[in-house]
């Protein structure tokens, strides 16, 4: 048992960290829950208040010009149209919220980090128990202890920074934001689990003994 998980031993270390971490981060969030919450609720409340603010302002301009001169009233309906295109970005976070505020929005995505840790945590340690017991050569085991390992450790986090800018960016500005650890931690999870299930159907069919895929096997 010993040598058998010794190549994928960083990959099991990786993952129980994922699942500490996990834990650690549901206790932080129950004994902060209110603290978090009224934080994001008091973070929509000033971005309302300025955007009221600006609404107010565009509109003050607006009649400004508009009582200025008649002559100018071409140039004052674009001014305008101007003002009202910063609106769409306040109304396009508006549009993206699922839960009936921003605020709700981002303590489900800090609450998604927890439910990924534990997840992701348990689904790369036995996957990787699984790839322990292939007959993959054991650079290939190593290779795959670290990409499920890194993986599982850099794809709840991307839901925890996410969950922090939500109400500050809007919901839809903070996916994009923290897609560079998103997009290569799914990239690492889904690439090594293709990969087991390819070594799993090859074992299965018995075509690891194939010479073009000696590379791969060990010699049974
Ligand atoms: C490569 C692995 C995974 C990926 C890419 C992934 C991706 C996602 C995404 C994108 C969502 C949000 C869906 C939405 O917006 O409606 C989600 C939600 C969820 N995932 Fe995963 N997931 C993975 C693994 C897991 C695992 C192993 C678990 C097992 C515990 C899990 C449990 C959940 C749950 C319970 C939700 C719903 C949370 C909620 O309603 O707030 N996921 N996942």
């Amino acid at each position: 048992m010993n040598n058998t998980i010794e190549p994928v031993r960083h990959g099991l270390i990786m993952a129980v960290i994922a699942l500490i971490s996990g834990a650690l981060w549901a206790a932080y969030m129950a004994t902060h829950h209110e603290q978090l919450h009224s934080a994001f609720e008091v973070q929509q409340a000033k971005l309302a208040q300025v955007a009221q603010q600006q609404q107010a302002n565009a509109m003050n301009m607006d009649n400004m010009t508009m009582t200025a001169s008649a002559a100018h009233q071409h140039d004052s309906s674009a001014q305008a149209a101007a003002h009202h295109n910063m609106e769409p970005n306040l109304a396009d976070a508006a549009r993206h919220i699922h839960s009936g505020s921003l605020a709700q929005d981002a303590m489900q995505r800090l609450l998604r980090g927890h439910i990924h840790f534990m997840g992701v945590g348990v689904l790369a340690a036995v996957l990787l128990l699984l790839t322990a017991f292939t007959s993959l050569k054991a650079c290939w085991k190593k290779m795959l202890g670290w990409t499920f390992g890194l993986g599982a450790l850099a794809y709840p986090p991307a839901w925890i920074v996410m969950g922090f800018r939500t109400v500050e960016m809007g919901p839809q500005a903070a996916e994009v934001s923290i897609m560079w650890l998103f997009g290569p931690a799914i990239a690492l999870l889904f690439a090594s689990m293709g990969a087991l299930l390819v070594t799993l159907l090859i074992e299965w069919t018995g075509f690891q003994n194939k010479p073009l895929l000696q590379l791969f096997f060990q010699k049974s």
